[in-house]
Formats: C-alpha cells, sequence, structure tokens
C-alpha cells in the first residue's frame, strides 16, 4: 500500500496521522473491510515524559531532582553545540571549517518526539483474516509483548464518520492521562464511560477502579473495544480492575437489556452501574449537535436516577471549520457543547444539582501526543437533592 486515499467523508485522527510508522501494524481486515492496526501506546515514565520534553507535572521530590540535574547537563550541551562546539572526553574543542571559520551547525534533536513525526504511514500486512472474536484473542502477539507499561489498541486509521471510535482521539489520551495523574480519586471506583470507542481510557481506568462499565454503540466496534479489553487484561487483571464492555446509545431512552442482542446488560449490571456509578467518563464525543443533545439527556437521565453524587469528567478538542452556512472558522460543535452544558447546569434545582466547571489542562503527560491547547477537560459534579428540596420533572 504506497499511498492511502482518503474520500471526502473520511475522517483521520491526529493519535494516528503522527505516529511514526514503525508503530502502526495492520493485523486485518475487519468485517466490513477497513484495515485494522495495533499500535502500542506506552505509558511514559517521569524520565521519558522529560526526555520527550512534555509536561513532568506529579512528580516526586527524587524525581525533581533528577530531572533538575539532567535539564542542566543537557542544557549545558545543547548551549556548547549551539555555539559549534563539541564535547570530547568532556572538554570543549571548537568546530572550525576548512577556512578556519567556526562553523555552527542547526542541533539535531536529542530524540524525536513521535507525536511529531510526520512520516507517512506505511502498515506492514502481517496476516489476513476474518476471525471471530475468540479466534482473535487466542492469536494476541508475542507473549514478551506484555509489559505493563504498554498499552496495545486495535483500531482502523481512516474512517467515515460514523466509525470514528474506531480510532484514538486526543480527547481519550487527555483523559487518560489526568485518570493516571489523579489515581486516588479513583481507586476502588465503579465507573461508566459513554462513547469509549476502541476502549484506551476504560483500560487505563481499569488499572486503578474496581469496575468499568465501558460503553459505546455497533456490534462491529464493540468486538474491537472488547478485543482490546482483552489484549490488555495483563494491565487490568493484576490490579484487580474488570472492564464490561456494554452497550449504551444515547439516543436510546432504556438499556438494553435483549440477551439476543450482543454486549446487552444483564439485570445485576444495572443495579451495579445505578447503585454504584461514582464516576462517568466521555472522551471526544462532541462532534454533532444531535449526538451532543442525546449524550446530555443520558447523563441527565442517568444521574437523576442516581441517589448519590456522581463526578463526570468530559474531554474534548475544540476543532475550528470553515463553515459555507457562516462563511467564517467556526466551533459549532463546541459551542452547542457550552450551551448543553449550562441548560445542564440550569436544570438543577429539580432532582438534582448539577455543577459544571474547566479543569485546567497542565496535569501531568504519560502518553505521546500533541496536547494542544484546543484540548480541554470539563467537570460536572451531580449532587441529588434531598427529597423534600427536589421538585419534580416537567
Ligand atoms: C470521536 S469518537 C471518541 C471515541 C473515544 N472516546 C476516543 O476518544 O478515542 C466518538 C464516540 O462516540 C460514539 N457514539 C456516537 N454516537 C453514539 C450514540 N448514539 N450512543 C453512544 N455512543 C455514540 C461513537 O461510536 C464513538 O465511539
Amino acid at each position: 500500500m504506497d499511498q492511502i486515499t482518503f474520500h471526502y467523508d473520511t475522517v483521520l485522527s491526529d493519535v494516528h496521522m503522527f505516529l511514526p510508522k514503525a508503530r502502526h501494524l495492520m493485523t486485518h481486515l475487519n468485517h466490513v473491510g477497513q484495515p485494522v492496526f495495533i499500535s502500542k501506546f506506552k505509558i511514559l515514565s517521569a524520565c521519558e515524559r522529560y526526555h520527550n520534553n512534555i509536561g513532568t507535572k506529579g512528580k516526586s521530590e527524587e524525581e525533581e531532582q533528577k530531572h533538575s540535574d539532567l535539564k542542566q547537563d543537557r542544557d549545558k550541551d545543547a548551549s556548547i553545540e549551539e555555539a559549534g562546539e563539541e564535547v570530547v572526553n568532556g572538554s570543549v574543542k571548537p568546530s572550525l571549517d576548512k577556512d578556519g571559520d567556526l562553523d555552527i551547525t542547526h542541533r539535531p534533536r536529542k530524540k524525536a518526539v513521535a507525536n511529531r513525526s510526520h512520516d507517512l504511514v506505511c502498515p506492514i500486512i502481517l496476516q489476513q483474516s476474518h476471525s471471530g472474536i475468540e479466534e482473535e484473542e487466542e492469536s494476541t502477539a508475542d507473549e514478551d509483548e506484555f509489559f505493563s507499561d504498554v498499552i496495545r489498541i486495535e483500531h482502523t486509521m481512516a474512517t467515515p464518520l460514523e466509525d470514528v471510535g474506531k480510532q484514538v482521539w486526543r480527547g481519550a489520551f487527555l483523559l487518560a492521562d489526568f485518570i493516571l495523574s489523579e489515581p486516588t480519586m479513583f481507586r476502588e471506583a465503579t465507573v461508566l464511560e459513554l462513547g469509549a470507542g476502541t476502549g484506551l481510557t476504560s483500560i487505563i481506568m481499569a488499572t486503578i477502579a474496581k469496575m468499568v462499565y465501558c460503553t459505546d454503540v455497533g456490534e462491529d466496534l464493540l468486538r474491537m473495544c472488547k478485543r482490546n479489553v482483552t489484549l490488555n487484561r495483563h494491565m487490568v487483571e493484576p490490579a484487580g480492575g474488570e472492564v464490561r464492555v456494554r452497550v449504551l446509545d444515547w439516543l436510546q431512552h432504556d438499556l438494553c437489556t435483549d440477551a439476543d442482542v450482543a454486549f446487552s446488560w444483564k439485570k445485576d449490571e444495572i443495579a451495579d452501574m445505578y447503585n454504584n456509578t461514582s464516576v462517568i467518563l466521555a472522551a471526544d464525543v462532541c462532534y454533532d449537535n444531535d449526538l451532543t443533545d442525546g449524550l446530555f439527556r443520558t447523563l441527565h437521565r442517568l444521574c437523576t436516577n442516581f441517589t448519590h453524587s456522581c463526578v463526570i469528567f468530559i474531554s474534548l478538542e475544540k476543532r475550528m471549520n470553515f463553515t459555507l452556512k457562516r462563511m467564517d472558522v467556526t466551533c459549532e460543535a463546541y459551542n452547542h457543547f457550552t450551551v448543553c452544558l449550562s441548560q445542564l447546569q440550569d436544570l438543577g434545582n429539580r432532582q438534582c444539582r448539577f455543577r459544571v466547571e474547566q479543569l485546567p489542562s497542565d496535569f501531568a503527560q504519560f502518553f505521546l501526543y500533541e496536547r494542544v491547547e484546543q484540548l480541554e477537560l470539563w467537570k460536572v459534579t451531580s449532587t441529588p437533592l434531598p427529597r423534600e428540596e427536589a421538585q419534580p420533572d416537567s
């Protein structure tokens, strides 16, 4: 495959666009003929975060000292190299051209930052199959690939809009970073993820939380998500967490309990989800106004049925688009999202109060991706009102 052809309605996530080719392994074609890849995303240690020049907040004092020493060494080397000198056995040797002039060379990057590489993606076909889920569970890669700090995600790379969940989006990384930055907040929690896509955020959450209901729509997508959960059980099981992949459609009023439908809910799971969910996650799910309305209706319905407080974390990327309708660059999906947020807040004082706040996005970055300023994290806290204060819903 020399060139990837994009159709007019095809979207490609920046996560996949900017990964160096070495990380893409095409494994098979899925049931609808889309090439499926497996990407490995490493959870970076504080040292690696420093070397890749990405967020190093949340370090211990010892790490802080180590990084400060490393930084001093690196800055010294860098200033020497920039001045056209090279370090030989600890002493500084000036670099001169043939006329004896000081030769100032452009300093090469010490380490390429993977997500800024714009290399063309050249997938390698490993095997082609239409195998079912059980077969694919067996055929996971070599045992030695199972490192506790590497998450392996099966995904497609360019999809029509209705299949965007089969790609990994930056919002998933932003939420995963937040979870890894604040582990105490999620320890032993029961969590519900809405629009989970490939399941990356749920899997990371399950390395800390007790139970994660990882939900989305579409059998094909949910199967892919389930395979990802299986691919990463080495990260989740030792931590005592569990991920259950289930169907949850924001455009439907009720949860599906039809045993003939794949990924439907069991009665006891519904009870557990309603009784115990204290955290709801939603990563990059506000890109279509009708779907955003459905998402907020779902959030409202869930929270007003909880008898306890719940915290909702929503990550999103503000995407600017030129529209013919407005003849301008706008961000309609984002604007609609903010309207929904304020409506949710105003809907309070019925059964439940909602408090909305935007969180700063400067927490530690554990994954390699570009944390662009358009990435935002929102927190909504829902608190049930005492019966005497609650008003019936109109
Ligand atoms: C841009 S993707 C984000 C996927 C994943 N959270 C991530 O960040 O990588 C949006 C997700 O919303 C899901 N979605 C769209 N409509 C939905 C609906 N009616 N009910 C539930 N999920 C829906 C899609 O299937 C998709 O997985």
